[in-house]
């Protein structure tokens, strides 16, 4: 997978070069581009942005700088993706969705945002464009978000992570729901214990009392991803006793 990033402070971009993504890049499963806006621009202040037609609070970024800086780095595979907090939320099957593509161009927008256009503009030449926001708070540019896609979607290319198990167990054990809660060795700690089932080396007893847990912590935390999850065929009935237990009705 080719991921390229447009923003004015690239270097913001220079985590990706650590960890597992760093690695992934070593491998060559995944290159990872970071580049300066500016180099689009032609004026002596390297300008980007201007004020906002209509009025109103701070500065706009140019569709004519964006259109160049596009120009020359969306291939005929590619998807735009632009982080905006009014995009679409960011979810891990979008992520997985995303994890398949051959190509990925992240236009990171500051100030009030990138001009509207922009985005309009490759929908029209036949990319697929979205704006996508990783959750309902407002950060000052996409750089930090579109890092945040980058890795969610980086550790599920296909010989990424480490312990592939782990990945196994995310998307088939509690699909949907939070993860349930886990323990280490010392078995003791501060006068608290490890639940004994988790000792009792019964198999299908833990992966209950974990399924349980997943369920209850759902309920309690998130009920909204209960309520989407409601008619899956991977609830049975035991897990509507326990989600009743919790509150949950019907
Ligand atoms: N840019 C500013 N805030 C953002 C958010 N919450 N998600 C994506 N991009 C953003």
């Amino acid at each position: 997978m080719q991921i390229d990033v447009l923003s004015i402070f690239p270097e913001y971009l220079a985590p990706l070069e650590l960890s597992l993504v760093g690695k992934a890049q070593e491998k060559g499963l995944l290159e990872i581009e970071a580049h300066d806006l500016r180099a689009w621009t032609t004026d002596r202040h390297r300008t980007v942005d201007d004020t906002p037609v209509g009025g109103g609070a701070g500065m706009v970024m140019r569709p004519d700088i964006w259109g160049k800086a596009l120009d020359d780095t969306l291939s005929e595979s590619a998807t735009l993706i632009i982080p905006s907090p009014a995009g679409q939320v960011f979810t891990q099957r979008l992520a997985t969705e995303l994890s398949s593509s051959e190509h990925l161009v992240f236009a990171c927008g500051r100030y009030e945002g990138i001009d509207g256009r922009v985005a309009e503009h490759y929908v029209a030449a036949g990319y697929r464009v979205l704006e996508v926001s990783i959750g309902d708070y407002v950060l000052n540019g996409g750089e930090v978000a579109a890092m945040v896609m980058i890795e969610a979607i980086a550790r599920l290319i296909p010989g990424m992570v480490g312990n592939p198990d782990s990945l196994v167990e995310e998307s088939h054990g509690s699909a949907g729901l939070l993860e349930y809660p886990v323990y280490t060795r010392p078995v003791t700690w501060q006068g608290r214990d490890i639940p004994e089932v988790l000792l009792s080396g019964h198999h299908a007893k833990i992966a209950r009392w974990r399924r349980d847990q997943a369920l209850q912590r759902t309920q309690e935390r998130r009920p909204d991803l209960i309520a989407a999850l409601q008619h899956d065929e991977r609830f049975d009935s035991r897990d509507y006793e326990v989600l009743r237990e919790q509150g949950f009705e019907e």
